[in-house]
């Protein structure tokens, strides 16, 4: 740990003005400051084409929000929104860049970087289209896991009533009940299988693998997307089957470039582009837009206002969208994985609270299992409303339905009810969310969305000084899991561990005596 760090976060001026500012939150009521101020929605909103968010139900004041956007200022965010495009090693842990943004068309001037997005382009415009094209192939499973796997299948729910190629299945979970139901939907011999690792290691994704190898009739329809091509080889994909990867890539943020093959292979090659479409507009609008009006920077530093000064400790997404139940899964990802950190870039542990517990579901369900905690329990907990405006399907009465319920639910947890005879119908209310309004459940606007969340983790990461792109806090579990599996799979071989886990492994063994 060394001993110089440089401003931190918790140093500037604008953290002990919003410390200050904290002490009186107890006293702002959200609808009491809409009735302060006719103009509250109006200041608090941005509309860009396509897209509404409303920031106006928060607890939040001209006082705050300027501390908010001094935070920024005394933080150089500038510079390091500008860093993280320029395609500069801001992965310090790991001293790689970070230019998932490279791969939907935002520009890079870092040297072989265009020409690397070309190539991979023209790959999955290739592979996919010849993929459905072939008439012999009725199923694709997609083999990968964490971020080989959730933006894919993410996209692929969402956009399933635009999919015209066949059928995408996904296997992540190394759990065999799982892999034989997906297998026992496909046939073999009709069946393209994609290996989707960046790395080539991932034991879950090996395993899964190697057991639908064993299943194919043959392997002429195998293919892998990885930056390991000699562990890929080795397996037995040609190499003209091999998609690239690099290492300024990260995992999570992978979906973009050839991760989202399985996309293209659904929706097809000029839809894959409308996705990377949205994402590049996200960008343009992050990098552009003055702080006030900029949806991610305006997520980021809400979040932040709430989770270091209001020390509320979750997150919850709601997606009024059947298709994107899945985005919080997505999203857990992207937010834990990058900013569930304590140590700053400076290698010093943090002295604040950093990446909060996201959770979610798709509304209307979610009303129907955790919202009762979110009007009436103890903790606040800050809601994203996710709408699209129009609806994708002919049921138009379910799509009002779905959309009135989404409204209902931010009025109810900003108005709450006060009842004193019946304490059990009685909701504080004041409890804050964001609403998000997106046009229409599409390629485009689905990469404009995915592509904000992954913006306001990047405004979160730069205001707690951490690094948002190395994930090492995985590595520790991985490393046992091979020493356990050892002992697991073994009849007597000893392994080095703690008491509990001993007694679990004898358990999880039977008779079985393992000298531990
Ligand atoms: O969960 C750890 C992680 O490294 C993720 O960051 C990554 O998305 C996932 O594992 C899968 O890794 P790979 O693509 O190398 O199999």
């Amino acid at each position: 740990m060394s001993n110089n760090a440089p401003l931190l976060a918790q140093d500037t001026p604008a953290w002990l003005k919003l410390h200050d500012l904290a002490g009186f939150a107890d006293d702002i009521n959200i609808s009491d400051l809409f009735d302060s101020d006719k103009q509250r929605f109006k200041k608090f909103h941005v509309e860009l084409d396509g897209v509404l968010f409303d920031f106006s139900k928060h607890i939040l004041n001209d006082e705050i929000l300027t501390a908010l956007l001094d935070l920024l200022e005394n933080y150089d965010f500038e510079n390091k929104k500008a860093a993280l495009v320029s395609g500069n090693p801001i992965n310090l842990s790991e001293n790689r860049s970070v230019l998932h943004t490279a791969l939907r068309g935002t520009p890079c001037k870092k040297e072989g970087v265009e020409d690397f997005v070309k190539h991979a382009m023209n790959r999955i415009e290739e592979v996919s289209t010849q993929i459905r094209e072939n008439t012999h192939i009725k199923d694709v499973i997609n083999v990968g896991i964490g971020g080989s796997h959730l933006g894919p299948s993410l996209a692929c729910d969402a956009l399933s009533h635009i999919a015209d190629g066949p059928n995408v299945h996904f296997i992540s979970n190394v759990d065999g009940q799982y892999l034989s139901d997906v297998l026992e939907g496909c046939d073999p011999a009709h069946t393209a299988v994609i290996v989707a690792s960046k790395t080539f290691t991932t034991q879950e994704t090996m395993a899964n693998a190697n057991a639908i190898k064993d299943w194919l009739a043959d392997t002429q329809y195998v293919y892998a997307i990885t930056d390991n091509n000699e562990e890929a080889e080795s397996f037995g994909v040609p190499a003209d089957h091999i998609l690239p990867m690099k290492d300024w890539i990260g995992g999570r943020y992978s979906v973009w470039g050839c991760i989202g093959l399985s996309v293209a292979v659904a929706i097809g090659f000029t839809q894959f582009k409308e996705f990377l479409r949205g994402a590049a507009e996200a960008d343009q609008h992050f990098l552009n837009a003055a702080p006030e009006k900029n949806i991610p920077v305006m997520m980021g530093l809400i979040g932040v206002w709430y989770r270091n000064f209001l020390d509320y400790r979750a997150h919850v997404v709601l997606p009024y969208a059947q298709g994107l139940d899945k985005f919080p899964l997505y999203l857990q990802q992207i937010d834990m994985e990058s900013n569930g950190k304590s140590v700053s870039n400076e290698g010093t542990f943090v002295e604040y609270k950093t990446g909060p517990v996201v959770f979610g579901n798709a509304g209307t369900d979610a009303q129907h299992t955790f919202m009762q905690c979110l009007h009436q329990g103890t903790d606040t907990i800050p809601a994203d409303f996710i709408l699209f405006k129009d609806p994708i399907h002919n049921y138009a009465g379910h799509h009002s339905i779905l959309n009135a319920n989404a409204l209902a639910q931010s009025k109810a947890l900003m108005e709450g009810q006060d009842n004193e005879e019946e304490p059990h119908r009685y909701f504080p209310g004041n409890r804050p969310s964001s609403t998000l309004i997106l046009e229409r459940q599409d390629a485009y606007h689905l990469g404009l969305l995915m592509a904000f969340y992954e913006h306001k983790v990047f405004v979160q990461g730069a205001i707690w000084g951490i690094n948002s792109f190395d994930q090492w806090g995985v590595e520790l579990g991985k490393t046992n899991a091979k020493s356990i599996l050892e002992a697991l799979n073994s009849e007597n071989k000893p392994i080095k561990t703690d008491p509990s886990t001993e007694s679990l492994l004898n358990h999880l063994c039977g008779e079985k005596d393992k000298n531990l």
